[in-house]
């Protein structure tokens, strides 16, 4: 696959999925936005990147602020003209409790970042990728989009919600030249799942998780970046509105 000339936003790509994901959109020769709220790692990734020969810039952006989403995109657009990929992918877990037990604030905290994130992004890219006639766009949902998750209530409500707005939206824009997808990783090994925390939480926890697994292993990041790239080129050019399981099997 190749992504020459392609100008291409990512968000939450200081880290994990998001960075791996730019790392390989930059190996196939796009120009790749970093975005993150955190800065020491979206520059990290730029580096990493410039030091391969590829092409980045960071742009900070907490994608639970419109107006710091709006500067996200004006800036993108300012430096590059368009936009022709973006990957909404910046997402928080949110805390580890049964539905009685949720404090209000930690609800609003997963569905701003995860959910209304995903929908300032998308809206605004929208706009742009009207006006230069086409785009694509990939939003980081996740299993817990498509089945429920014991303990994990308002991830799996806003990654419901990811799996709405891409469904929704795709068919909105499919005669516009714009197609809109979602993926669905499971347990995938980054520092928002990390085996060796979850063993200290609770002794032979990432085993059990693995054994619910049809192929017995989690996910890489480099799987998950695989089938992004994937939704963004031309190879998928029929695909619009899936809602992709990357899992291992898990959802079958
Ligand atoms: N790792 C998994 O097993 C897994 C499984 C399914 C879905 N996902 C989803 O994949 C996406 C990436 O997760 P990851 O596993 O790579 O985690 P990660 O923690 O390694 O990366 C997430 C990145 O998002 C950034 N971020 C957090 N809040 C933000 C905000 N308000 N504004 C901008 N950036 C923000 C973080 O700084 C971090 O760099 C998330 O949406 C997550 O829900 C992960």
């Amino acid at each position: 696959m190749e992504f020459s000339n392609k100008i291409i936003l990512i968000t939450g790509a200081g880290s994990g999925i998001g960075r791996v994901t730019a790392f390989e959109f930059a190996k196939a020769g796009g120009t790749v936005i970093v975005s993150d709220i955190n800065e020491k790692g979206g520059q990290e990734t730029v580096q990493q990147i410039e030091a391969e020969g590829g092409k980045a810039i960071f742009i900070k952006a907490n994608v639970a602020k419109y107006e710091e989403v709006e500067s996200l995109i004006h800036t993108t657009i300012s430096k590059f003209e368009r936009i022709d990929i973006a990957v909404n992918n910046a997402g928080i877990g949110g805390s580890y409790a049964r539905a009685a037990d949720i404090s209000p604030p930690d609800w609003d905290k997963v569905m701003a970042i995860n959910a209304s994130g995903v929908f300032y992004c998308m809206k605004l890219e929208l706009q742009q990728m009207q006006k230069q006639q086409g785009g694509v766009i990939v939003n980081t949902a996740s299993v817990a989009g498509l089945k429920g998750l014991p303990n994990s209530l308002p991830y799996v409500a806003s990654k419901h919600a990811v799996v709405g707005m891409t469904k929704t939206a795709a068919m909105e824009y499919a005669r516009k030249n714009i197609r809109i997808n979602a993926i669905c990783p499971a347990f995938t090994v980054t520092p928002l799942f990390d085996p060796e925390v979850m063993d200290d939480f609770s002794a032979g926890l990432s085993d059990k998780l693995k054994a619910a697994i049809p192929m017995r292993r989690f996910g890489t990041t480099l799987e998950i970046a695989n089938a992004i790239l994937w939704l963004c080129s031309d190879k998928s050019s029929f695909v619009t509105g899936l809602a992709l399981p990357i899992d291992g099997g898990i959802t079958a």
